[in-house]
């Protein structure tokens, strides 16, 4: 069956079958910055935003973004323009060691943040229980992103 929908901004037309993983077009489409780690769901490295939602792409139907906006971390910030806020907070804050998990963290954290300017603790913590790090725990990529949240007022 044939899937429309838009990827980062551009329409993406692709062949798929009821089992293909939105995971599988984002990275034939989008690039590889969207990762594959757990394949099953529990580790966030593959998130993606589905009209401003985090969603696991590794299991999430591809048939389901049928007329849909998919973002992936290829949409937050282009090769040669500035990090977004996210991502300045993230890399001022220690908290980014590998590529694996994140750019799904970034994407988690920038659906909170288009929602709401000043999450709590709380709040960070409860979106990120879906985002596996297994290097640094926590604490950096929480506090990083309440600095997101005092920095700006504006959406990110
Ligand atoms: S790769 Fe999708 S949740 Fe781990
Ligand atoms: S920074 Fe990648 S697993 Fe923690």
């Amino acid at each position: 069956m044939k899937c429309s929908f838009t990827l980062n901004g551009r329409a993406v037309e692709a062949e798929i079958d009821g089992l293909t993983p939105l995971l599988r077009l984002v990275r034939d489409h989008a690039g590889t910055g969207t990762k594959l780690g757990c394949g099953e769901g529990r580790c966030g490295a593959c998130t993606v935003l589905v009209d401003g939602e985090p969603v696991a792409s590794c299991l999430y139907p591809a048939a389901n973004v049928e007329g849909r906006q998919v973002r992936s971390i290829e949409s937050i910030a282009a090769p040669d323009a500035p990090l977004s806020p996210v991502q300045d907070a993230l890399l001022d804050g220690g908290a980014v060691q590998c590529g694996a998990c994140i750019p799904g963290v970034v994407m988690t954290l920038t659906a909170l943040l288009e929602k709401e300017n000043r999450p709590s603790e709380e709040r960070v913590r409860t979106e990120l229980v879906g985002n596996i790090c297994r290097c640094t725990g926590y604490h950096k990529i929480v506090e990083s992103a309440l600095a997101v949240t005092t920095a700006s007022e504006e959406p990110v």
